[in-house]
């Protein structure tokens, strides 16, 4: 804990628990199939098996149906996973039909897709069948950064992915890209600045690679590469952008003008979001509920009785509070205390303020130029995330 013990409740605390539920306008769907594991890879991914994407894909269907009341007007879908191409477009086609009265007209509809699953005619499917937004995962376009990733696509096929996806005519697309690989050097990342730009793209994710516990990566013991150097890679990615004509309007996130992804955003600003589908997670009001992972387990279920498999966890105010402040301050704009109420330590951010890391105007606290590049250590001077 890194603020300081505090054990009074917080006075922001005392209204929160008692906002209205509205419906949730905001749907995830997992997608989990995967042709194999990516070494630094801890999600929720089934490799093979893809006999019972049609079983997968039913239930999914059913659970929407079952969960149905918990929906509004859905101002955005995102498709997530696993490797959702692999689902072919004539099933991601079924899925969003299953969905479209609920759609809103200019609803975004993001898939993410992995470049050696797609080609030109699917890409052309898939916006046919209503995605409006590609998010194309190439993490590098360094073959032995991809090499060290145990990533199956090669540089080319991220480039193709890219230009046949723009050729299909989706309104936005994007690419997610990783830095802080081991063997990752500063040319390396340089190269994949300049490729990156080249590529002509809407929105660039770049996030600094974690060792997730379960990876093949943690579990060989994999050392990351020293802290300095990823700050100086993320710094140089940064002033690239931006002076690109980028707006860097989250931590990781880079957008040209009005190609924000809406459904992430939604997220950081704690809006209320559905997850559907094996190891889903949604939050809705005070709860927060995350279904089981496994395939065999939820097509099961869901055919027996439409419920996934499912654990629900109830989310205090003071939980909800310190949320909203740790994801909003991701944003450019950060957060307004007047929506989720002041920090835990209320004194620091004054320091915080007096030192030139956070800027404050009226109710609006964000994070300033220098602060961002350590967001987390700044949440954490302000909120006690340990308590
Ligand atoms: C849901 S994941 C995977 C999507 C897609 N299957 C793919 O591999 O491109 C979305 C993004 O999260 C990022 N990501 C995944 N694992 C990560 C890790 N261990 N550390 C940092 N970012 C990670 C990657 O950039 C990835 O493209
Ligand atoms: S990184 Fe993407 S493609 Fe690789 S295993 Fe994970 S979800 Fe599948």
């Amino acid at each position: 804990m890194i603020g300081g013990a505090r054990t009074a409740p917080h006075p922001a605390d005392a209204t929160q628990g008692a906002l209205p539920m509205d419906p949730v306008r905001h749907l995830y769907v997992h997608l989990p199939f995967c042709h194999h594991r990516c070494g630094y890879c801890a999600f929720v991914v089934e490799t093979g098996g893809l006999d019972r994407r049609d079983a997968y894909l039913d239930a999914v269907i059913d659970e929407i149906t079952h969960r149905r009341r918990e929906l509004g007007a859905l101002d955005t879908v995102y498709l997530g996973g696993g490797t959702p191409a692999l689902m072919r477009p004539r099933r991601i086609a079924r899925l969003l039909d299953a969905v479209a009265d609920i759609t809103a007209p200019d609803a975004e509809v993001t898939m993410e897709a992995n470049p050696e699953s797609v080609d030109a005619a699917q890409l052309e499917a898939f916006r046919a069948a209503g995605v409006t937004r590609l998010s194309v995962g190439a993490q590098s376009l360094r073959p032995h950064v991809l090499s060290a990733l145990d990533r199956r696509a090669t540089p080319a096929q991220v480039e193709g992915a890219v230009r046949c996806a723009r050729r299909a005519g989706f309104r936005s697309i994007s690419v997610d890209l990783l830095f802080g690989v081991p063997g990752q050097t500063a040319d390396d990342v340089r190269a994949d600045i300049d490729r990156v730009l080249d590529l002509g793209v809407d929105h660039v994710s770049w996030y600094e690679l974690e060792l997730k516990p379960g990876s093949a990566l943690t579990r060989a013991g994999t050392h990351l590469p020293d802290e300095d150097d990823v700050a100086d890679a993320y710094e140089a990615i940064v002033d690239a952008l931006v002076a690109a004509g980028f707006e860097w309007y989250e931590t990781a996130n880079f957008a040209r003008p009005g190609h924000r992804a809406r459904h992430n955003v939604a997220y950081w600003r704690g809006r209320d979001h559905a997850g559907v589908g094996v190891g889903a997670v949604g939050t809705h009001g005070a709860t927060r509920r995350r279904n089981a992972p496994g395939v065999d387990r939820y097509v099961a279920a869901v055919r027996d009785d439409g419920a996934a498999p499912h654990s629900r966890e109830a989310l205090s105010p003071a939980t909800r509070r310190r949320e909203a402040w740790m994801l909003g301050l991701r944003l450019r704009e950060g957060v307004d205390m007047r929506e989720v109420g002041e920090p835990d330590d209320v004194r620091a951010l004054d320091d915080l303020v007096d030192a030139g890391m956070v800027h404050r105007d009226g109710s609006r606290v964000r994070l300033s130029h220098r602060a961002r590049f350590v967001g987390n250590a700044v949440a954490g001077r302000l909120m006690d995330f340990g308590a």
